[in-house]
């Protein structure tokens, strides 16, 4: 097949993510969440519910692995993380600004709309912006668990089934601390970014049970894993410090079962059908990376965001840290066969967005036995 042909006639980025330049600042700005009262949203997942009469466990046995592995790596969100620390975020912020971390970090302000903040504004932005990423993470934890639910349903191996039954339990454990944390420890909550909802909604709305997979387990999960190894690495904050261990030896499991599912499936697909994937990994990887723009967090600072992106958007440590959100999915994304089905579609795409030289880093299909707690390390193993 060639490029030519009609069926992999190739989507543009309008088509794709409704802007024909992905970089185009204003457009990105435009997509804003419409509807922050609302405490309930709908999305139509437009899925049949799949029974299958094939009981035979362990057909996958990876997928067994993975489903033995994680009955015995549960904890209790409640009694495994030490909820007695007193966290001072001000302090947080403060050592997170000395460590280097901070935006105002070698940069000559003059005449932009930083010149005249002083070490209070500096401290108020680092503190939204923790409020602003913990949110995200907590919707984005929602998102996993409605989605590994309807996996539940719709995938049609029993192993399958087996394994996301455990991944709902540790979704719910996951959104339950995230949402705790924020409540009891931070000062602040802010609603779903409009890039990461349009995301969630996108994963959730298509009918096809492995675009559930590629959505979340590679796509979100993998930039999950990435990030909450910065933050685990960066935190001096011992509770939050071991939420992350605890939370990221979950997420390893799941982008592992997310690797070796469509691991399986794509290898019966055509080049058609892998094309479709290529495009819904773009869409998602553009998505992710919009959100962290935070656009919400400067407009509480009382900023426009087009003033200040163009600003920050170039910075050596934001540079580093949007790459690094990347270092998962994209040697996944290889493993899957993704980078180059076709005519190497999605190579060329993640090398317009400045991520394919992570394409041979790690994958993660065996990587979460190294992720694993140690024996003892939770309450319940
Ligand atoms: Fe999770
Ligand atoms: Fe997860």
């Amino acid at each position: 097949m060639t490029a030519t042909d009609p069926e992999l006639a190739r989507a543009s980025n309008q088509e794709l993510i409704g802007r024909a330049d992905v970089n185009d600042l204003a457009e990105i700005l435009a997509i804003t969440n419409t509807d922050v009262e609302a405490t309930i949203r709908t999305v139509a997942d437009n899925a049949d519910a799949i029974f299958t009469w094939n009981y035979d466990k362990g057909e996958r046995k990876p997928l067994e692995k993975l489903y033995e592995k994680a009955k015995t790596s549960q904890w209790n969100g409640e009694t495994d993380l030490p909820w007695d620390v007193d966290v001072d975020q001000e302090a947080v912020i403060a050592a997170n600004a000395a460590a280097g971390l901070g935006l105002d970090d070698g940069v000559d302000l003059t005449g932009t709309p930083f010149e005249k903040w002083d070490e209070k504004e500096w401290l108020a932005l680092g503190i939204e912006s923790q409020n602003w990423m913990l949110s995200q993470f907590l919707h984005g934890e929602q998102g996993a668990l409605l989605c590994t639910a309807k996996i539940v349903e719709t995938v049609p191996w029993i192993d399958a089934k087996y394994y996301a039954a455990t991944q709902v339990m540790d979704e719910a454990r996951h959104v339950e601390v995230f949402a705790k944390y924020l409540n009891e420890k931070l000062s602040g909550t802010y609603p779903v970014n409009a890039h990461l909802g349009l995301l969630l909604d996108d994963i959730i709305a298509d009918s096809r049970w492995d675009m559930t997979y590629l959505g979340m387990q590679i796509m979100v999960e993998g930039l999950a894993l990435a990030a909450f190894g910065f933050m685990h690495q960066m935190t001096t904050e011992p509770l939050l410090k071991q939420l992350l261990r605890y939370v990221m030896s979950d997420e390893a499991r799941h982008v592992a079962f997310g690797v070796l599912t469509l691991k399986e499936y794509y290898a019966d697909l055509t080049q058609a059908e892998l094309r479709e994937r290529q495009e819904f990994a773009f869409e998602a990887a553009v998505r992710m990376r919009d959100r962290f723009l935070q656009q919400e967090v400067w407009e509480r600072m009382g900023i426009p965001a087009a003033d200040v992106l163009p600003l920050i958007k170039d910075l050596p440590s934001r540079v580093l840290f949007q790459q690094m959100l990347f270092t998962k999915i994209v040697p996944n994304c290889k493993k899957l066969g993704l980078l180059d089905a076709g005519d190497g579609w999605l190579r060329q795409k993640f090398g317009e967005i400045g991520v394919i030289q992570f394409e041979d880093l790690a994958d993660t299909g065996e990587e979460y036995e190294m992720f694993a707690l140690a024996t003892g390390e939770a309450g319940t193993s």
